[in-house]
């Protein structure tokens, strides 16, 4: 048995390894580009321990859910990840014309694309945006939101409730 643990160890290292570099290989930016915030409307927020998360977007897209129409392109969603009160990065989706097709079939969200920004509005090109789309994918019949309801029901004297 013993030979046998030891391969399975080296297995698990090696695995290890190859996983690293392709997330390495894999991080990117695209065309997602950081947003003008200000123009943007605060529709809802998500409170979970020390984190609160901000969700902003432009007035025409609210318009758009409201009406049953699609999210029209440029249109960008900004999820602001406090903790403890400070920015700690931001999360962004944008939506473009035909950007989907820079995408292989298989980890495409429509036309949207993904990117996490740091505070200083760098992208972590550590991250592999691949993981949003595939975590966001499960949401396709709500533009790929996971707050498509709160957006749908919004209403602007509710804004910037704490
Ligand atoms: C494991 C699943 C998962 C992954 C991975 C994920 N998200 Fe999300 N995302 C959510 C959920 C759930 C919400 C709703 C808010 C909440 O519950 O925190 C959300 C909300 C958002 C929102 C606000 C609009 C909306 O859909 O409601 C944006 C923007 C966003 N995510 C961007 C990203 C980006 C960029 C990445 C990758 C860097 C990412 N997400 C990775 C699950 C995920």
């Amino acid at each position: 048995m013993k030979p046998l643990m030891t391969r399975k160890r080296w297995i698990t290292v090696t695995l290890g390894v190859v996983l690293c570099a392709g997330w390495q290989v894999h991080a990117e930016s695209n065309r997602v580009t950081f947003p003008d915030l200000a123009p943007l409307v605060h529709y809802t927020t998500v409170k979970r321990g020390n984190v609160t998360e901000h969700m902003l977007t432009t007035q025409k897209a609210i318009e758009a859910a409201k009406g049953g129409q699609p999210i029209p392109n440029g249109t960008p969603f900004v999820l602001v990840d406090y903790r403890d009160g400070k920015v700690h990065r931001y999360f962004v989706m944008e939506k473009g014309p035909a950007w989907g097709a820079d995408y292989e079939a298989r980890r495409r969200t429509g036309d949207w694309q993904f990117q996490w920004f740091w505070p200083d509005k760098s992208i972590n090109m550590k991250e592999n945006t691949e993981r949003c789309q595939t975590c966001h994918q499960s949401q396709r019949d709500s533009e790929f939101l996971y707050t498509f309801e709160q957006l749908r029901d919004f209403r602007a004297s509710a804004a910037r409730a704490p």
